[in-house]
């Protein structure tokens, strides 16, 4: 059987937004155009040279119900929760958070000039371990593996890469790749149908899907692939780099109101309460 590669069905760009206590960033998915896409709830891009953009950063705030996977590309992050837990971010780390029944948290930029760029990604927990105690995945720069032929250069977060496999232990089957192709190169990779798969171009512009159907893709740009089992990726006269992820869908009602995602009005409502009386992470 020959592999049947996914193309694009769908194509967005993001928008800026302003979150934390006055963060400006490009919000991707969990927009009004693209509230969700199973398992993904959101998806941030934050990259800035201006201290103004970024430097009142995250303070305390809640989590219940997800995932939150934060990649710095540029500049340093302090992460603290009620908890007492604490964690470092520097350029090209990686935090998997898993909020589980609940955190409370800050999230602040270490720095006060200079470029902090990188991105945040929520992915929904299965209604049977939305309630499981948080857990954190520090990782550091060197525990990422990087797999580097003809052209292509992938650093695997999650999931497997021609042997390498990613340091991120997922709660379900889940791959975050960051890819970067020289010009005229392809890239190739099989992701099965009841994974939904993106990828969000990072920098330069790509062909995405079979060379037939190829979809253009450039920095600041989401492309959703379809049905099939295998991405195609192909770059031109310009390199590209983009983030590919994939995860399996849940097909789960999703409630959302703010930081808690949960399956019923009545569990997010209940996070609300727990919030207010200091329960949410006992
Ligand atoms: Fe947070």
């Amino acid at each position: 059987m020959s592999a049947k590669t996914r193309n694009v069905i769908r194509f967005v760009k993001g928008s800026p937004t302003m979150d934390g206590a006055g963060v400006n960033l490009t919000r991707v998915i969990g927009t009004r155009e693209l509230l969700d896409l199973d398992p993904f709830l959101l998806l941030d891009e934050f990259k800035s040279e201006e201290a103004k953009d970024y430097i009142a950063g995250f303070p305390s705030h809640p989590h219940r119900g997800f995932e939150t996977i934060t990649y710095l590309l540029h500049g340093n992050f302090r992460h603290r929760d009620s908890r007492g837990n604490e964690g470092f971010l520097t350029a090209g780390s990686v935090q998997w958070m898993t909020a589980g029944r609940g955190i409370i948290h800050s999230e602040m930029p270490e720095m006060t000039e200079g470029l902090v760029w990188g991105y945040q990604l929520w992915l929904n927990l299965p209604a049977k371990d939305k309630m499981t105690e948080p857990r954190y995945q520090d990782i550091a720069p060197d525990q990422i593996p990087v797999v580097d032929k003809a052209g292509v250069t992938v650093k695997v977060i999650a999931g497997d890469y021609r042997g390498q496999t990613g340091p991120s232990k997922t709660w379900i089957p889940a791959l975050y790749f960051d890819v970067s192709l020289a010009s005229n190169t392809s890239f190739e990779h099989p992701i099965p149908d009841e994974l939904t798969s993106f990828a969000y171009v990072i920098e330069g512009q790509a062909q995405f899907g079979s060379a037939e159907k190829s979809y253009p893709g450039q920095a600041g740009n989401l492309l959703i692939f379809g049905e099939g089992d295998d991405i195609e990726v192909a770059t031109g006269e310009s390199p590209a780099r983009f983030l590919l992820l994939a995860a399996k869908r849940l097909n789960e009602p999703i409630v959302r109101g703010g930081p808690f995602v949960m399956n019923t009005r009545e569990e997010l409502a209940q996070a609300f309460q727990d919030y207010q009386d200091g329960t949410l992470d006992q």
